[in-house]
C-alpha cells in the first residue's frame, strides 16, 4: 500500500523510513531510525527528487507509481549520489524508460562509479544556475559542494517556493506519521539527532555551508525540503539561525560539557567532584558524559553546543585512554573549534594524558586551554579539591559566567 503525502496540491513526498538500521553509514546509532526523503513534482513534466536507500525500495516504487497513475516520469534529479539517495537509480531507468536523469558532471561520474546503468541518451547536464521548466514549475539549480559531498546540489522551485536541500537540514529519526516540522515538538524531540546528525555528517564544512546559506538567503523559501526528517513551513528562520552558528563553530549554549574516560572510576570521581563545584560556583547548564558508554557522535554533537568542555584522562600505555584519543580524534576531524577546555589528567606513575590532550587541543583551531591542568595521582585526595579543583573550578566559572 502506497504511503504518500501531499507536500503541497502538486508536490509529494514519496519517501519512506527504516526503523530497523542500527548504524547510519555503518557508524551512526540511530536508535529513532531514519526517513529517506524524496519528492515528486506533478506538472506537464514529472520530476522526482532524488531516490531512496535501497531498504526502502518496495515502499518508495509503490508510492511512485501511486502519484503518478501509469503517467510517466520525465526526470529524476539526482541531488545527491550518497547511496542513501541514489540507490534506486537503476531501477528507475528501467521502469520509466523516458526518464532523464538530471545532474552535473559529478553526479554522472559518480553514478557511472557506483553502478553499471547504461545512460546513454538518458541525462541532462546541468550546472550553476541553470533552470528546467517543468511546465507551471520551474526547477532552478543552485551547486553546494560539500554539503555533505561535491557533487551536491540542491534544487529552488521557483512557483511555490520550495527549496530541495539535499542533506542540508536533515535529520536523524524516523517519520512517525507526521512530515512537517509544525505538526511535531522538533525542538523537544528533534533538536538533538538534527545537531548529532549536522555535526557528524556535515560539521567539517562549515565554509562551505556559511556559502550555501549565503546563497539561500537571496531566495524566497517557503519551504524547506530536506532529504532526511522533517519538511520546514514555518519558522524556517529558527532552523537556519542554528545552521548558521553550528557551520560557524559558534557555541549554541554557555554551558559545560564534561566528558570523563575512566577504568576503575578514579577519573570519573574527579571529574564529577569538579561538576558538582561548578554548581556550587553557580553554573547550572552542565552535562557529564561517561566517553565509554556514550557514543562518539554525542559528545561531538555536545561539543558543538557547549562553549566549554572539560576532559579528563587516564594515562594509558604512557599514551592517551584510547577512547579520549578517539573523541579528540573527532574532534579535529569535525572541524571542532574555538571552545575553551580544562583538563583533568590522571596517571598513577607518570600522568602524561594533560600534556597530551592539549597537544591534540592545540592542533584544532582557536581552542583555549584553562590553567592549571588539574593533576591526579590514582585518585583524588581530600586536600587536592580544595586546592587544584577549586581552582580549575574559578577558572572555568570564571569564563562561562563572563560576558
Ligand atoms: Fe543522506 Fe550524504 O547522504
Amino acid at each position: 500500500m502506497y504511503c504518500v503525502r501531499n507536500v503541497t496540491e502538486t508536490v509529494y513526498w514519496v519517501g519512506s523510513s527504516d526503523r530497523r538500521l542500527a548504524l547510519f553509514e555503518n557508524l551512526f546509532p540511530i536508535p529513532r531510525g531514519v526517513s529517506y526523503n524524496s519528492y515528486l513534482i506533478q506538472d506537464e513534466k514529472t520530476a522526482l527528487m532524488d531516490t531512496v536507500d535501497s531498504s526502502v525500495s518496495q515502499q518508495f516504487l509503490e508510492n511512485i507509481a501511486h502519484v503518478l497513475e501509469g503517467g510517466s516520469l520525465d526526470y529524476l534529479v539526482v541531488n545527491h549520489m550518497e547511496p542513501d539517495h541514489c540507490a534506486l537509480i537503476g531501477r528507475l531507468l528501467e521502469l520509466y524508460p523516458q526518464m532523464q536523469v538530471v545532474g552535473n558532471t559529478k553526479t554522472i561520474q559518480m553514478i557511472q562509479q557506483f553502478y553499471d546503468a547504461d545512460l546513454e541518451g538518458r541525462t541532462l547536464l546541468v550546472k550553476e544556475g541553470d533552470t528546467l521548466a517543468l511546465g507551471e514549475h520551474t526547477l532552478h539549480f543552485v551547486t553546494a559542494p560539500m554539503v555533505h559531498w561535491p557533487e551536491v546540489m540542491m534544487a529552488y522551485e521557483e512557483k511555490e517556493k520550495l527549496l530541495f536541500t539535499a542533506d542540508a537540514f536533515g535529520t536523524f529519526g524516523a517519520l512517525d506519521g507526521n512530515l512537517f516540522n509544525d505538526e511535531v515538538d522538533f525542538e523537544t524531540e528533534w533538536l538533538p539527532d538534527a545537531r548529532r546528525y549536522y555535526t557528524n555528517i556535515v560539521g567539517k564544512y562549515g565554509a562551505q555551508v556559511q556559502t550555501v546559506l549565503k546563497k539561500a538567503a537571496g531566495l524566497e523559501i517557503s519551504m524547506l525540503c530536506p532529504l532526511h526528517g522533517p519538511v520546514w513551513r514555518s519558522n524556517l528562520e529558527w532552523f537556519i539561525n542554528k545552521y548558521d552558528k553550528w557551520s560557524r563553530y559558534e557555541p549554541e549554549e554557555k554551558a559545560v560539557a564534561v566528558m570523563y574516560g575512566s577504568m576503575y572510576g578514579n577519573t570519573e570521581n574527579a571529574a564529577c567532584v569538579t561538576a558538582s563545584e561548578l554548581s556550587k560556583a553557580g553554573i547550572r547548564n552542565i552535562k557529564v558524559y561517561d566517553i565509554s558508554s556514550t557514543d562518539v557522535s554525542e559528545l561531538i554533537a555536545e561539543a558543538f553546543r557547549c562553549s566549554h568542555l572539560v576532559l579528563a584522562s587516564p594515562t594509558y600505555n604512557g599514551g592517551l585512554y584510547p577512547k579520549m584519543e578517539a573523541l579528540l580524534n573527532d574532534m579535529k576531524a569535525l572541524n571542532v573549534q574555538g571552545r575553551t577546555v580544562g583538563l583533568i589528567e590522571n596517571g598513577t606513575w607518570a600522568p602524561a594524558s594533560g600534556k597530551l590532550m592539549r597537544a591534540a587541543l592545540e592542533g584544532m583551531k582557536n581552542m583555549t586551554v584553562l590553567e592549571p591542568v588539574l593533576t591526579v595521582k590514582s585518585s583524588l585526595k581530600a586536600e587536592q579539591a580544595v586546592s587544584s579543583v577549586d581552582t580549575l573550578v574559578k577558572e572555568i566559572a570564571a569564563s562561562v559566567l563572563a560576558n
